[in-house]
């Protein structure tokens, strides 16, 4: 087991993408590395975890734990994932590094309180009021609220969660009951929510109408919709990158006639579905209804349930052609950057995990990010609305990437997932293309093109490419090149601690 470790271990460290500016170093040799993630302190964090999830009732906040058995990382590490018939995604969400050991969640990182006793939150959540029904054995909560049920201060949901495809499956069949405008304030941006029978809430984004100008009338009530597969996509990609901060959202056919213009509310949105000509030629020629395709992401709590705050993101774009953003005129804007909430805890980390993904696919959007009141400054960003990613494949915006060009930080765990993700039997566009597969829109037509996927190799390797110089910029300036790394991989020490007993 220790052998199969100190390969996987080189092969990590090894990864880095060669470029003019990254200089070999005999530091990063792979006994460097395991003795860097021996010698440090650590605390056996397995037997906590396994504790604090006994707390939680069952059912409502299980994960799969399977991995956490006390020789699941030795397994892992022992198997090539690549002889075992294992899908892509598969190999790579059951690689060690998806699989430390997290630290406990105590009762009040959980963003929404489960009553142990009595009605449950979940059975208030799930019964009509009114109905009155006391059943002494409450139904399972639905997906949707064990999503919800999920969320803690650190993620959207577990890795490996039980409940994602049990979710995408209601989001992508459960009849649709409702579709109503949701006109964000302040905002040209239209959304349509559709409900379930179950309460269940998913924002609808239709698919953004080809360059054909036909389609374009057809559906212009649309036109200022984001890209459904866009929205589809971001969230593989941020689940791949084992962030999971991004709502699940999966692909749907649309019957636009049952499913939104007879049942909804909004006299402007049924309106068009009458006059819009093309569509209602369309629809008689066909003699059937007219399939839309679509995203339906999940809808977060209600903010009356949990609030969410809004910020700025510090390097928004100045939309003025003549004024410069006042990061793109000083280069040492991360200095300016680094007050609260961004000089404490892991705020700058997460920016820049966010840039990662946003440059990754071609993002441009991002002026605002949101996190859950409730944790205060300490939890994860939310990374919502990513319906205007992957517009481009033939170019990559350079400009999304500053926030890491000028801070150099990175969270160790986001280099050792990126590294990995650029390995040839883990390569990003072909996880990404599995990953997409799963989706019920796959048999209409791949969410992402070719061209796509392999855009997201290419600023991969411009990202990895970006961490090395800041190394080398740092080593030469005092030696080391260790201020580039945001430390949290503890639990990864644990794990070749835990393989190799003899310090
Ligand atoms: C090592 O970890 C333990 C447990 O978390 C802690 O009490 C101790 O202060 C740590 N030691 C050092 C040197 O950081
Ligand atoms: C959170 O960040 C804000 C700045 O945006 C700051 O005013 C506040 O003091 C911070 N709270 C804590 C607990 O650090
Ligand atoms: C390191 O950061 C990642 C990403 O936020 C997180 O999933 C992981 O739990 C962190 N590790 C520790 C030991 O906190």
């Amino acid at each position: 087991a220790s052998l199969s470790l100190h390969l996987l271990l080189s092969v990590l460290s090894r990864s880095v993408y060669q470029n003019p500016c990254d200089a070999p170093s005999p530091r990063q040799t792979h006994l460097h590395t395991l003795r860097a993630l021996v010698d440090t302190n650590y605390t056996s964090r397995m037997s906590d975890n396994h504790a604090s999830y006994a707390k939680i009732p069952p059912d409502t906040r299980k994960v799969d734990s399977s991995h956490m058995d006390s020789n699941g990382p030795q397994k892992l590490a022992e198997k090539d994932p690549m002889g075992s018939g294992m899908s892509k995604l598969e190999a790579l969400f059951s690689h060690p590094l998806y699989n430390m050991p997290t630290p406990p969640i105590h009762e009040d990182d959980w963003l929404l309180k489960v009553k142990h006793k009595g009605k449950a939150l979940t059975s208030a959540m799930t019964q009509p009021i009114g109905t009155g029904a006391v059943t002494a054995t409450p139904p399972p909560p639905p997906p949707r609220l064990r999503f919800h049920l999920g969320i803690s201060r650190w993620q959207l949901y577990p890795h490996l969660d039980p409940n994602m495809a049990s979710l995408a499956q209601q989001l992508s069949t459960h009849r649709i009951v409702s579709a109503d405008v949701l006109q964000k304030s302040g905002g040209t941006q239209l959304k349509l929510v559709m409900s379930f029978p179950n309460y269940g809430q998913a924002m609808l984004k239709p698919i953004k109408q080809e360059r054909d100008e036909e389609t374009n009338f057809n559906l212009y009530y649309f036109s200022d919709f984001e890209r459904h597969n866009a929205e589809i996509a971001a969230f593989h990609r941020d689940r791949v990158l084992g962030y999971r901060r991004i709502p699940p959202a999966v692909g749907r056919l649309v019957d636009v006639v049952t499913e939104i213009k007879d049942i909804t509310t909004d006299h402007k949105l049924a309106r068009t579905f009458f006059t819009s000509p093309v569509f209602l030629l369309q629809h008689a020629v066909c003699g059937r209804p007219q399939n839309l395709e679509a995203s339906l992401a999940m809808m977060l709590p209600d903010p009356s349930l949990a609030t969410r705050r809004t910020w700025r993101s510090p390097w928004k774009c100045s939309y003025s052609r003549s004024k410069l953003a006042v990061w793109e005129k000083n280069p040492d804007y991360c200095d300016t950057v680094k007050t609260p909430p961004y000089n404490k805890g892991t705020r700058l980390v997460d920016l820049i995990d966010m840039t990662i993904l946003d440059f990754l696919m071609g993002n441009m959007d991002r002026h605002h990010y949101e996190t859950f009141e409730k944790f205060g400054n300490n939890t994860f960003l939310l990374h919502l609305d990513n319906g205007k990613a992957f517009g481009r494949h033939s170019t990559d915006e350079p400009s999304i990437l500053t926030p890491l060009e000028q801070c150099c930080r990175i969270r160790r765990s986001t280099l050792l997932h990126l590294r990995l993700l650029s390995l040839p039997q883990y390569r990003l566009s072909d996880v990404m293309r599995d990953s997409l597969s799963h989706d019920p829109l796959f048999s209409v037509a791949p969410l992402l093109s070719a061209l796509h996927l392999s855009a997201l190799d290419r600023r991969l390797v411009t990202v990895l490419q970006t961490v090395s110089c800041c190394q080398e910029r740092q080593r030469s300036r005092h030696g080391e090149g260790d201020d580039v790394i945001y430390e949290n991989v503890t639990d990864y020490k644990t794990l070749v601690n835990h393989v190799t007993p003899a310090r």
